[in-house]
Order: structure tokens, then sequence, then C-alpha cells
């Protein structure tokens, strides 16, 4: 486990504490969770490294305490993000904690949600490694939407914060569906165009007859059907960015236009006469290899290295399965925003999914979940469920007898499966210990909740007393009779 593997969380309310870190351990991070008497007392100089995030709940010391906290995880290096549970916080304390607090989430939470803040939480982490490394003074920025813990898509994160904010034309490449235009819509939101328009056009989309009036506009009657004068992509983009997507698909003679207007920066409207400045920044993208092009006399050689100022290379799913699980995450958070539906997928059928080589890589995933979520509307979706070509494991049964383990009190809304809290790590997970770790915890609450009468507890576990006895005595738990005496 890495350093920064670690969660802290400062909550007053002690059963929400104990919830949230129980579910968070089983993600597979350490916790400390403290309420707010105590945290300055519970953490000391060396332990501000290894904080990943702090969830931050009900505070119910004196305000000023709370303006000493805020104070001091400011001054902590590392950048540790905060995740609000519940409330909102004061207006004051809110302003000031700004560039820090990266997501509010309410209580009961699901796993999707926690996996989403920890996962924004890494990336938030990143930036500031990348912002102070690089000695750069700016606001902490994070590219949303384009999730991914492999060091392939953190190269491409920290390529796109290096360029983001410059008018540098940038080359994004990549299989067909890996996210190159989420790549360059990112690139514009980040950069001090962001207010200014975003421009696509798809080189491969539009006919070669009309590309020409497409990107530079027209006069009218330049050309039968020209009635009107109309302005093309490029001035529509002014002060803005064009995204040339598809830009192999351009014709040569296209290309030879377009290499003059990135020299001179200026279009001139079929049939017009006069010059037009523009001022725009240009994204190209493309699936295809263009060096082969060049070799084959298909590609203008002097564009290219135009174009190709920075390249972003976008790597195929296949290479990078473990963000299979928090891309299927992102789009089906996604499609419940929009109120496209929803499903949930059992820890089997993401692991199967996690097998499957995705030629059409992130935009075959999502037609899969649109798919899925038609079919099983709001439901939970296993191996023998996935269409015949995902299924690259055994048939497995997702209702174990793990699910009846979980209480209601740390079920997230909606299911009460053991999916909704375990995620099958795409390395593996020691099960057995796994087990007796859910096992152990469960008996705790149990007997918490019972006062600790073991009869109660049996009960409420569904398991015989003498059982139970067994189980408190191997796992050294202590019964009332007992803590009485
Ligand atoms: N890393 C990612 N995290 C979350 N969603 C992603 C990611 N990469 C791609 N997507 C989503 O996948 C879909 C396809 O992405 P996009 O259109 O940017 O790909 P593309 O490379 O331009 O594809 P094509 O070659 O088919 O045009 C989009 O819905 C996008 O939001
Ligand atoms: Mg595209």
């Amino acid at each position: 486990m890495e350093a920064a593997d670690q969660v802290l969380i400062i909550d007053d309310s002690q059963q929400r504490r104990h919830d949230l870190s129980t579910i968070i351990e089983f993600m597979g991070y350490h916790t400390k969770a403290i309420s707010s008497a105590y945290w300055e007392d519970a953490i000391n100089e060396s332990d501000q490294h290894n904080f990943c995030a702090l969830f931050l709940g009900d505070y119910l010391q004196a305000e000023n305490s709370m303006q000493a906290m805020v104070a001091r995880i400011q001054c902590w290096s590392g950048g540790v993000p905060v995740i609000r549970i519940s409330e909102p916080l004061p207006e004051n304390l809110q302003s000031s904690l700004r560039r820090q607090v990266i997501a509010r989430i309410d209580w009961p939470c699901n796993r999707n949600q926690l996996l989403s803040c920890l996962h924004y939480g890494q990336v938030y982490k990143e930036q500031w490694r990348h912002l102070h490394n690089t000695g750069m003074n700016q606001q902490v920025e994070l590219f949303k939407g384009l999730v991914g813990k492999s060091d392939k898509m953190r190269k491409v994160r920290a390529d796109m914060a290096q360029v983001a904010d410059s008018d540098v034309n940038v080359m994004v490449t990549g299989e067909s569906g890996t996210g190159k235009e989420l790549v360059a819509r990112n690139l514009h939101e980040h950069s001090s165009r962001r207010d200014m328009p975003f421009v696509p056009v798809n080189c491969g989309a539009i006919p070669n007859e009309l590309l020409e009036s497409e990107l530079f506009g027209h006069e009218r009657g330049s050309f039968t059907g020209a009635v009107q004068t109309r302005i093309g992509r490029f001035e529509l983009a002014h002060g803005g960015t064009l995204f040339l997507d598809e830009i192999g698909d351009m014709p040569l003679h296209m290309q030879v236009k377009l290499l003059r207007v990135l020299q001179e920066r200026t279009i001139e409207r079929v049939g017009g006469s006069g010059q037009i400045p523009v001022d725009v920044r240009i994204i190209a993208a493309t699936h295809k290899n263009l060096a082969e092009m060049i070799e084959a006399a298909e590609f203008r050689e002097d564009l290219y290295y135009r174009l190709n100022v920075f390249p972003i290379e976008m790597p195929a799913l296949r290479e990078r399965p473990e963000d299979i699980p928090l891309i299927l995450n992102e789009l089906v958070g996604a499609m419940e925003k929009q109120n496209r539906g929803s499903i949930r997928l059992s820890s089997a059928a993401i692991l199967s999914l996690c097998r499957h080589e995705w030629p059409g890589n992130v935009r075959e995933m999502s037609n899969l979940l649109e798919r899925l979520a038609i079919m099983y509307p709001y439901g939970v979706v296993g191996v023998q469920d996935l269409p015949q070509n995902f299924r690259h494991m055994e048939m497995l049964d997702d209702d174990d007898g793990v699910a009846e383990l979980f209480p209601d009190s740390i079920q997230p809304a909606g299911h009460g499966k053991v999916d909704d809290l375990a995620i099958l790590p795409v390395g593996g997970i020691n099960l057995k210990e796994f087990l007796t770790r859910l096992e152990k915890s469960l008996i705790q609450q149990a007997l918490s909740d019972c006062n600790s009468v073991v009869a109660r507890a049996a009960d409420k576990l569904q398991i015989r007393r003498t059982t139970l006895v067994e189980k408190m005595r191997k796992y050294s738990l202590q019964r009332y009779e007992e803590t009485m005496r």
C-alpha cells in the first residue's frame, strides 16, 4: 500500500464515522476516524503526508476551533482534498477552503459516490504535486470526466495540465472511442479561451467539395447553392478553439489550404477577396497513423509538424484494464445525472468486463451500459446478464451467502448486496482475510447496536447464540456480562 493511502474522517457522528470507515476500509484504504474534539491530538506532523482525502462531517466544536482546523489542514503539505459529508460548510469557511473541497456527499451514500470522490481526490493530489513540482502558481484544476488511475492515464492528464493553458497546437491520437474529443474539450475548458467558442469539425464527415466552405465560409453566389454569405468554422471559433477531428481524412488539396491559414493566421472565404484575420487555437485528432500516411504521400509532412507541436496519445482501454471499474462508475454516474436510467454491476460482472478486449474502447463501454440500462432498468447486472461476447468468467452466483451479512446501517441506498460495498480489485483479493474483517466488523456493530447483549445480537445476525459466543472468543470481543464485572 502506498504512503498516501490513508483516509482521514473527522466527524462527531460516531455511527457515521464507524460506518464510513468500514466501507472505505473495504475499498482497500486505511482510515483514521476521529471526532472534532480529538483530531489535533490524534494527528502528528508525519501523518499529514499519509492522507489521500479528508471526509469532514459534523463538527460540534466552537467556530474558532473549526477555523483553526481549516488553517491547519491548509498548511499540510501534499494538498489534502476535502470531501464534505451532508450539510454544506458555513459560508466563511467554505470560501477559505474552496480550493480544497472537491465534493459534497449525501449520507447515506453509495459506493459509486465514494469511489468517485476518492478518485477525484487522487487526481487532485496528482495535480497538486504537478503544480508544486513545476512551480506553477495557478489554481488546482481537475480534468473532470477523464477518469483513470493507470500510469498511462496519469501521463495523459499530466501532459494536458502542461499544455492546456497555452496556444500551442495539440495533436490527439488514439484508437476510436478512446476519449480524443473529451481531451480536446477539457483542454479548451482549462485554457484562457474557455469563455470563447469550442468549435468541432469532423473532417471525415463533410463531403470534400463542401469542406472548404465549411471551414472558411463563402460569399453569396460564390457557387451554385450559395444563396447567402456564410461564415465558416474558423471565424466561428475566433478567440476560442477549433477542433479538427479526423484530420487524417482531410483531402490533400485542403491540407495545403489549411497549412497556409495556420502560417498566415488569416482566412479567405470561398468567393471572397479579402483576408480575414483569425485567432484560433487548433487541436487536431485522428485514429489514423499519420506517419504511415506521410510515407504513402497521403498526408503533408509540413502540415503534420504544424499540428503535432504537442502530441497526446490516448491509450486503448485494453492497455489499462485497471481503469475499467472507474470508467464504468463514471459512465453510470453520467447516465444517472442525465436521467437516462441506471444499473449496478456485480463484482463478477466488473471483473468479466475487465477481461474484455474493448475494440471500441470507452465508446463501446458506454453503448453497452446504455443497452444494459434498457434491459435491466435500475437492476443489478451479473455475468449471466451480460451479452455473450462480454462474458469472460465462469458463471458466478452473485448472491452467495455473504450478501446477507450486511446490516441496514451500512447498506448504501438501494440494494443490499455485497457488490454495493466490495469491488474486486483487478489484482485479486485475499478473500479469507477480507471475510474475516467483514465478519468481525459486523459482529461488533451488532453488539454495539444491542448494548452488547449477546442473545439480541445473535438474533440480529440470525445466528445461534452459541455460534456468536464462539466467534466473539475468536475475535477477542467481550460480552456485556463480562464487561460489567
Ligand atoms: N477516461 C474516460 N473517462 C470517462 N469517460 C470517457 C473517458 N474516455 C472517454 N470517455 C467517454 O467515452 C466516449 C467516447 O469518447 P470520445 O468521443 O472523446 O472518443 P473519441 O476518441 O473521439 O472517439 P471516436 O474516435 O469514436 O470519435 C465519450 O462519451 C466520452 O465521454
Ligand atoms: Mg471523436
